[in-house]
């Protein structure tokens, strides 16, 4: 299976491996967290919800495009009653709105109402996303509410919102892989680097 293939070599491998496109991106990326490592922290994450959930049904709401990966990795390690659901957020750049104004799409939302929903997002920089849906779920009627992210950054935060998951704290570098992107790219990556000609 390509999957365990990528996985039973170092991360150097994995760079280098045919499945990746050329190395064109080689020279501008530095790994912070090897893919083996991930995978690791996903389970003992995994552990931990699945003992905090128990007998709950859970609902694991995905913040798209970014959460993906981290998601599909994370419910196959839930031995719980879960259901899956995506939320989309971005933020307005355009000369009308304000800068990192968050629109929330809520079409691929499913019924949330009275359950127990767990919000996914890849990485906490500022937190205005995660607050913002935060805030949206909330006006939804759900039994709770609780949040997780793979990723925080260090040193960014400006609005104060602690996730209920976490797994890294990062610091303050534009990261790429495992579901994180730039400009739409690199979130196959199966580890997470720093990509040092980001602007
Ligand atoms: P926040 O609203 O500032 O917390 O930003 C959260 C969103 O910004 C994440 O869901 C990501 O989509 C994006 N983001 C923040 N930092 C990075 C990064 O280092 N790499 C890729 N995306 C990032
Ligand atoms: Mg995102």
């Amino acid at each position: 299976m390509l999957g365990s293939f990528c996985l039973s070599f170092p991360d150097k491998f994995v760079f280098n491996s045919p499945i990746a496109p050329k190395q064109r991106w080689a020279r501008s990326m530095k790994v912070l967290i090897p893919a083996a490592k991930i995978q690791s922290r996903v389970v003992e994450l995994a552990l931990q919800i699945a003992n905090d959930y128990q007998d709950r049904p859970v609902t694991i709401i995905g913040v798209l495009t970014g959460s993906l990966i981290f998601l599909a990795d994370l419910v196959r390690h839930l031995n719980l009653h879960l259901r899956i659901g995506f939320i989309q957020a971005s933020s307005y750049r355009g000369a009308t709105t304000s800068p990192g104004e968050l629109k929330v799409g809520p079409e691929l939302l499913p019924d949330v109402r009275g359950r127990h929903i767990l919000l996914l997002d890849d990485i906490l920089d500022t937190g205005q996303t995660l607050n913002r849906l935060v805030q949206h779920m909330q006006t939804l009627g759900v039994a709770s509410l609780r949040t997780g992210v793979l990723l925080r950054k260090q040193g960014r935060q400006q609005v104060h919102i602690e996730p209920d998951y976490t797994g890294f704290d990062i610091p303050d570098a534009f990261v790429v892989g495992y579901g994180l992107d730039y400009n739409d790219e690199y979130r196959h990556l199966p580890y997470v680097a720093i990509l040092n000609d980001a602007q």
